[in-house]
């Protein structure tokens, strides 16, 4: 496993739990030392399990020659983010490939897992072969597995697809997850990595569609809630990714699209609903402000508490996190932006205040917004943060409240998409609406 990032710890730990010998190499010595101290660097429920029942099976190293010696499969997973022209880096990819020996003896395998633009594969196997690495096979192989779940992703997955150049290749990848149960979806490499692209990029567009019909929710006086379910019971459409908020981030979504908006606009095609897609996630972490300002009118020298910072729940992640627009443009707006995440601990968030606990960060605050959905802020309407609150305003950016109830227990709340159970004492909807599209 030639990476020891999120993918390929996920990825190799999990081989071991099937029964396979795995060899995990990174370029990091922190890393590999912190690994071999059986420390996990990276926050995944259950994976420190899985490293720890598989410790014999399971090896470290800085050296790609200790990696690949006598390895079946050579499994990439190494970041590609994007450059400044929305391009996949793919400097790690090849560097890796460049770094691998000129003999390998045996047959061996190269496993696409990274995310690449499609073509990669094709790059891949024509260095190979002026490599002279010519009986080295190729399979574009990509992982779907969520930060949060991932154990559990890779364990029961909804597909595994497998992209080769030829059948026998793609048969010994089939092999290796022996003991999944799932659908295989065997194609040519190109297929392979345009599914994990398009995979993602649809993902991203249901979110985005939703957020839009809670702003027209929030006009029209229906409950986006409401609406998600009884669109999403249809069987053509599905309940999923269907939650209304601030937004969607992490490492993933905003570098797929751009990577397959790109990709289309290299080879001539303009993908105008990607553009689309990105354009109403920017806005939707911006509408945080016009919320706040409807209920406390400017934010020069208010304080606002930022609960969660994570781009999801069960990471620590902060990449691309919609925290992260939504602090710089409450301080922008003047605000002193305090925050509270359980296991995100962000050193560069410059100018937010950390605090240690829920209540702390609202203590005297004039808005507590919800950014990440921890389960823990169920319980966040409690007559404790209402007392320490300057003024009892939450804005629920997860829709995680139940709005009556929070309102009954003496709070102010905004929704994303959910204004019909108003309370009396605020302005009728269109009056409203003209305050929020300001
Ligand atoms: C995503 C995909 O779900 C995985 O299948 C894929 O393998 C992975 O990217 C990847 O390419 O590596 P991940 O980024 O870990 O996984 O997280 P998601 O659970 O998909 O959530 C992404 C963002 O969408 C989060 O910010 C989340 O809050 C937001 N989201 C999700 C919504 O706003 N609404 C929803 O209904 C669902």
């Amino acid at each position: 496993m030639l990476g020891a990032g999120y993918v390929g710890l996920v990825t190799g730990a999990c081989f071991a739990e099937l029964g396979h010998e795995v060899v995990i190499r990174d370029v990091l010595p922190e890393r590999i030392e912190q690994l071999r101290a059986g420390e996990v660097p990276i926050y995944e429920p259950g994976l420190d399990e899985v490293l720890e029942r598989n410790g014999d099976r399971l090896r470290f190293t800085l050296d790609v020659h200790e990696a690949v010696d006598g390895a079946d499969f050579l499994f990439i997973a190494v970041g590609t983010p994007p450059t400044y022209s929305g391009d996949a880096d793919l400097s790690a990819v090849w560097s890796v490939v460049d770094e691998l020996p000129p003999e390998l003896p045996g047959q061996p395998l190269v496993v696409m897992k990274s995310t690449v633009p499609v073509g990669t594969g094709e790059h891949v196997r024509a260095r190979l072969d002026a490599r002279g690495l010519t009986g080295v096979g190729y399979v574009s192989n990509p992982e779907f597995l969520a930060e949060g779940s991932a154990v559990a992703d890779f364990m029961s997955p909804d597909r595994i697809v497998v992209g080769s150049f030829a059948s026998e290749d793609a048969d010994r990848v089939v092999e290796l997850y022996k003991g999944v149960e799932t659908e295989i979806v065997r194609t040519d490499v190109a297929s392979a990595e345009l599914v994990k692209l398009a995979a993602n990029a649809f993902l991203s567009t249901r979110i985005s569609f939703i957020n839009e019909i809670a702003n027209v929710c929030e006009l029209v006086g229906a409950d986006v809630v409401d609406v998600a379910h009884g669109v999403g019971l249809d069987r053509r459409l599905g309940p999923h990714f269907l939650r209304a908020g601030v937004g969607f981030g992490g490492s993933c979504f905003p570098k797929d699209i751009t990577a397959l908006k790109q990709l289309a606009g290299n080879s001539g095609y303009p993908f105008l609903l990607l553009q689309a897609v990105w354009e109403v996630n920017e806005l939707q972490k911006r509408r945080v402000v016009a919320k706040l300002q409807k209920h406390l009118g400017s934010l020069r020298g208010r304080t606002v508490a930022l609960l969660g910072l994570a781009f999801k729940p069960n990471t620590d992640d902060m990449r691309e996190a919609p925290s992260r627009v939504i602090a710089y443009r409450l301080l922008a707006e003047g605000a002193e932006v305090r925050a509270w995440d359980p296991i995100a601990r962000p050193d560069d968030l410059h100018g937010v205040e950390l605090s240690d606990s829920v209540v702390d960060a609202v203590r005297g605050a004039d808005a507590a917004v919800i950014v990440t959905e921890w389960p823990e802020l169920r319980e966040l309407a409690t007559p404790e943060v209402r007392e320490a609150m300057a003024q009892p305003l939450i804005v629920d950016g997860r829709n995680m409240l139940d709005p009556v109830a929070t309102r009954a227990a003496g709070f102010l709340y905004e929704g994303i998409g959910r204004p019909r159970h108003a309370s009396p004492a605020e302005p009728p909807a269109r009056d409203r609406d003209r305050e929020l599209s300001r």
